[in-house]
């Protein structure tokens, strides 16, 4: 038997992931008809079509054709319609389904549609109502324990790279962290960067109650500060050096993105940088095969019913130039670049 490397076991767990998230893409197909009515049409649809096929909602099956594209279970042409690949039909079966399935019947009678159940899904996908992001303690436990290494991510990869930011904090800063949830990496700062002093905020009171017990705990209400108050309701003036959002701007909803952005320029004392840590979203159909866009295709195919939108290179600078940032900077972090850190100036 091959030797058991840390690695070996690091891309089993992977592969089963991948293996999980495909199956998700695969199950919501079947379940909706949606690579059933793919399978009906030899030339393809684009989503628009494959919407007014299976009477959905538009803009998640644009999101699902995508991810089911990432995983090629479909292929597209150069009109943008969307084709099952080669043997997809008679290995998934769906020769057989469309002869057999009663909910076959049932999709095309419109009664399925009807008789869906109470899944927050379903009714997204038909109406295109988001579920509101459920912020309940056992979330944002959750969110907590998936980001507790973003300091390991600012040590090994970020200062590195940009020593004067390491030197800043090292010196003494004011910083505000944008959707601090529990506040991690506001306290591992904090205790690494003693003459810095840290302002965290976020939508999610359950995370912020989460950080007030930990500051309390590890003495730092000197230096350590949280508010439950939105990101786009914020009324800080030029009170900081730095301010951060990790893992937070694509989770701001997109109407609430312009003045969120805008209020952290404000926040910010002239010469101030916003940075920025967030997953890299595809802007053009090619990429959605290029293994750095990853996580960012695989969070926004299962954020979409909160009304998470992930926003391309593209889109992200637009926001930070209307909000009155210049001087961005771009860097691919963590393993394949799957993080993308973003630093921009207020002149
Ligand atoms: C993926 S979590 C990241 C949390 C934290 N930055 C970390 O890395 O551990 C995104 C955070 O953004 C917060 N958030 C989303 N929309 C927000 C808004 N409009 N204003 C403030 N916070 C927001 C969420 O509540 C959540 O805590």
């Amino acid at each position: 038997m091959a030797e058991v490397t840390i690695l070996h076991q690091i891309e089993k767990i992977r592969d089963y992931e991948r293996g999980y998230r495909a199956s998700h893409v695969l199950n919501t197909g079947f379940r909706f008809g949606l690579l059933n009515a793919l399978a009906e049409a030899v030339e393809g649809l684009s989503s628009p079509e494959l919407a007014v096929k299976v009477m959905l909602y538009e803009p998640y099956l644009k999101i699902w054709c995508r991810t089911a594209y990432h995983f090629e279970i479909l292929d597209c042409d150069h009109q943008g319609r969307f084709k099952l690949q080669p043997f997809m039909e008679e290995v998934l079966g769906l020769d057989l389904y469309a002869q057999t399935s009663p909910a076959k019947a049932a999709f095309a009678s419109g009664k399925g549609q009807e008789s869906m159940g109470s899944d927050p899904l379903d009714q997204y996908i038909r109406t295109g109502r988001i579920s509101p992001s459920c912020q309940t303690p056992d979330a944002s436990f959750a969110t907590r324990r998936a980001t507790k290494s973003m300091i390991t991510i600012f040590v090994s990869m970020i200062f590195p790279a940009r020593g004067e930011l390491k030197k800043q904090l090292s010196d003494g800063v004011e910083l505000l962290d944008i959707g601090c949830g529990s506040a991690n990496l506001l306290i591992d700062f904090a205790h690494a960067f003693k003459r810095s002093r840290f302002v965290g905020i976020d939508s999610d009171v359950h995370g912020i109650e989460i950080a007030e017990g930990e500051i309390e705990e590890f003495g730092l209400t000197d230096r350590v500060h949280v508010e439950n108050v939105n990101a786009e309701d914020m009324h800080f003036n030029e009170e900081f050096d730095v301010v951060s959002m990790v893992l937070t701007l694509h989770e701001i909803l997109p109407e609430s993105r312009p003045a969120a952005l805008s209020k952290a320029h404000r926040a910010l004392k002239k010469d101030g940088r916003i940075m920025i840590l967030d997953y890299p979203y595809p802007g053009r159909l090619e990429d959605f095969r290029n293994p750095r866009y990853e996580y960012g295709i695989m969070e926004q195919y299962f954020e979409a019913i909160n009304g998470i939108v992930h926003i391309s290179q593209q889109e992200q600078d637009e926001l930070l130039l209307q909000a009155g940032f210049k001087d961005i900077e771009r860097m691919p972090v963590s393993e394949g670049g799957m993080l993308d850190f973003i630093t921009a100036a207020k002149p």
